[in-house]
């Protein structure tokens, strides 16, 4: 009878850990789950098209006019902020637009975290986290976050802890473009301030300067966004400045004495090896479009059919691939294309947001 007993508890017991390992087992695998129905809704006719609400994430939805009643003032107080700080620094455009991509593209986890645009990048280092801000993509590069301070503050003042710290980027993005001349379009709002960050994701997620036209397509499929998002998103290049150590590849063809490459401008290079020369390479810097540097239009299409292109990865675009030759021809013959597309790609690469654990920041570089 004893033994019997005690058969009955052990098989309980073996019961209720199947049954816990069941429990655990799918609480795993639902954000995969979730993640794989939504790469297969954007990404299974190789298009990235977004299907109903954008998203590679689970559980975060974004929405239009979130912050109508909760916060009246929040899109007028990011368009004033950021009208002044591109004012004063008509480089700050691109420095905000470029804090909102290098947001998306990290993902810290996407298990159990809250991932993509998700104001990591913000993140100050304190004891127990290690931001994104000193990873080799980002340090002595990202600029900008002194005016998403400001407009925190302001908003914290008048609706506190209502608007997210990653919801400020993408609005900041997108006024940045506005103001420097480009497209507006509205922004879907929602997303949720993470409370970790990853500077060991940082380092390996963001695209390199010398990634190949193959790199940079499959870099962003992984995220759901298309080969034409690609090349439309990497418009932003009409904006901002890179440093020498960014496009030293480009000056390979003058400093080996091989023949150029395909579509290199010898006259360009010739200058910009002229500066990289001349000035401290870790400081020397260049405008990514030398024509219109700090107008949102499509003149950096244009340079690239020109060899002007200033990054690697921005020149093979129009020399490695026919079919992102194709996309970069379209852009530089039709302004109104590109901007279609550079606001539909804005808004996808605006939804990468999932997770389970965020809030809303109080202050922008550090968890509540
Ligand atoms: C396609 C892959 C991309 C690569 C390889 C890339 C790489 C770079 C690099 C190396 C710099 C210069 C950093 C420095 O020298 O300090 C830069 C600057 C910049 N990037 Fe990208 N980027 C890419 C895509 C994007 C996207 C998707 C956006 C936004 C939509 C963007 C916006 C910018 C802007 C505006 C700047 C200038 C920032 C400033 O002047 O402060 N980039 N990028």
């Amino acid at each position: 009878m004893l033994i019997l007993k005690k058969k009955v508890e052990r098989d309980h017991i073996t019961m209720k850990n199947l049954f816990n390992l069941f429990l655990i087992m799918l609480l795993v695998s639902m954000p995969i789950l979730s993640l794989a129905a939504n790469f297969s809704e954007t990404c299974e006719d190789g298009s990235g098209e977004p299907g109903s609400g954008f998203g590679i994430g689970f559980g975060i939805v974004l929405e239009f006019g979130l912050y109508r009643n909760s916060c009246p003032e929040a899109e007028s107080i990011v368009y004033s902020w950021v009208e002044t700080a591109v004012l004063q620094d008509p480089r700050m455009a691109a420095s905000l637009l470029r804090l909102h991509f290098h947001d998306c593209f990290v993902n810290e986890s996407p298990l159990i975290l809250y991932f993509g645009c998700d104001a990591s990048v913000l993140l100050d280092d304190t004891e127990g986290l290690v931001g994104e801000k000193t990873a080799p993509p980002n340090l002595n590069s990202l600029r900008g976050f002194q005016v998403i301070d400001s407009i925190k503050a302001d908003l914290e003042s008048v609706c506190p802890e209502t608007v997210s710290c990653a919801d400020i980027l993408a609005m900041a993005a997108r006024d940045s473009v506005v103001v420097s001349g480009g497209p507006s379009w509205d922004v879907e709002v929602g997303r949720i301030d993470g409370r970790t960050a990853s500077k060991q994701a940082a380092t390996t997620s963001l695209p390199s300067p010398n990634s190949t036209v193959p790199t940079l397509v499959s870099i962003f499929q992984k995220l759901g966004l298309s080969q034409t998002d690609m090349v439309a998103l990497s418009g932003g290049h009409t904006l901002g400045k890179a440093k020498c150590t960014s496009f030293t590849a480009r000056l390979q063809p003058l400093q080996t004495g091989q023949p150029a490459n395909h579509g290199d401008n010898l006259e360009f290079l010739e200058s910009l090896q002229q500066l990289c020369s001349t000035v401290d390479t870790s400081v020397a810097i260049t405008q990514l479009d030398l024509v219109t540097p700090s107008t949102f239009d499509n003149q950096y299409y244009v340079n690239l059919l020109s060899g002007e292109g200033l990054l690697p990865s921005d020149q093979a675009l129009a020399v490695q691939d026919p079919g992102t030759r194709e996309i970069v021809e379209t852009y530089a013959a039709d302004q109104s294309v590109f901007f279609e597309d550079f606001k539909n790609a804005m808004v996808k690469m605006g939804g990468i947001t999932g997770g389970s654990e965020g809030e809303v920041r109080k202050n922008c570089r550090a968890i509540n």
